[in-house]
């Protein structure tokens, strides 16, 4: 097949997506595939359009690229795409929107208040939230991957410090709960018959799983199953699916949890462009359910063909 590989974009994650990018293509070129590396940028409308191509992997992370905006523009163009559609790519990015979205199906997410931030942050807005949320809380963008502008503050000034920071990503920032407990990720994969994937614990070298420990060899570890109990992993399990179904992702996607010490999950996000480099968490996941990484690019592929040869509506212009 003749395949574009999107990778790169303008977001904050765009090293991370020159990464996964550059993997998926050569997983691709693996299975026979005629790939072209494609960094987003003003002329990628006209190669998308005139190259021919009979896929799209968007291998773009965060704003621009994982946020329902590309798979507006490949719509438009009528271009079969892996992934989500543009609902769902919205949805997921926005963290105080698809929060909302997870508590009103019954799904546990820590509890959180969405501020707006412009100029400087009040003591008092500090102070309220310090006594809302408690200490630590979490500060963190509305719209932002890869822990970029992310503080766990520890006090007061912390909390001050961070929405300031939190801010300059987004002016749409999230305060939310701490949740102490087992960090573990589960993907899903949906092409179209669902499978969970098994559950696969972070063990950070670093205080936070942050852009460091997140890609540094040797800064994190993955432990697959994650080491929680029987009962919690299926109820982890249950609510990365409900969360995946709900949302209308399609494709893979990726739900970060926090599991409690009474087994409890708690959602903390739903990534529908999950990482794709040598580090990421999904193919290793994939990889101990027995999907290899070209298997895992070809069958995103063909699930997208698939979908949009048999879409129904406006036919592309
Ligand atoms: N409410 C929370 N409680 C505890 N840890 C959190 C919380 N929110 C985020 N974290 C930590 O920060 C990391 C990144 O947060 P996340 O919400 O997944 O955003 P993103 O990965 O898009 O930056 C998580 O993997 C986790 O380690
Ligand atoms: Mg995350």
């Amino acid at each position: 097949m003749k395949l574009a590989v999107l990778r790169g974009g303008k977001s904050a994650e765009r090293e991370v997506s020159l990464r996964s990018g550059g993997q998926v293509a050569k997983a691709l070129r693996g299975r026979g595939h005629d790939v072209t590396d494609v960094d987003l940028d003003g002329g990628t409308w006209d190669v998308l359009r005139d190259g021919g191509f009979e896929c799209v992997f968007n291998a773009l992370h965060g704003r621009l690229g994982e946020d329902g905006t590309v798979q507006g523009m490949l719509e438009l163009l009528g271009v079969a795409y892996t992934g989500s559609g543009v609902l769902a790519s919205a949805l997921c990015m926005d963290k105080s929107r698809a929060g909302k979205v997870m508590v009103a199906i019954g799904l546990h997410v820590p509890e959180f208040e969405e501020l707006e931030i412009n100029e400087g942050v009040a003591a008092d807005l500090v102070e309220r939230v310090v006594s809302r949320f408690g200490l630590p809380l979490v500060v963190k963008p509305v719209r932002e991957g890869s822990t970029i502008g992310l503080t766990i503050a520890k006090d007061a000034d912390a909390a001050a410090t961070g929405l300031i920071l939190a801010g300059r990503y987004d002016q749409r920032v999230l305060v939310q709960r701490f949740a102490a407990g087992t960090e573990i990720t589960v993907g899903v994969l949906a092409t179209p018959e669902v499978q969970v994937l098994p559950t696969l614990e972070i063990v950070s070298e670093n205080p936070v799983y942050d852009y460091d420990a997140k890609y540094t060899a040797g800064k994190s570890h993955h432990i697959i199953p994650a080491r929680i109990p029987e009962a919690a992993r299926v109820a982890a399990s249950d609510a990365a699916a409900r969360a995946f179904s709900e949302l209308g992702c399609s494709g893979m996607a990726r739900v970060d949890i926090i599991v409690d010490a009474g087994g409890t999950p708690w959602v903390l996000e739903v990534n529908t462009v999950p990482g794709l480099t040598e580090l990421s968490l999904l193919p290793d996941a994939a990889r101990a359910a027995g999907v290899g990484f070209e298997e895992l690019c070809q069958r995103l592929v063909d699930h997208a063909v698939s979908r949009h040869a048999h879409r129904v509506g406006p036919a592309a212009v």
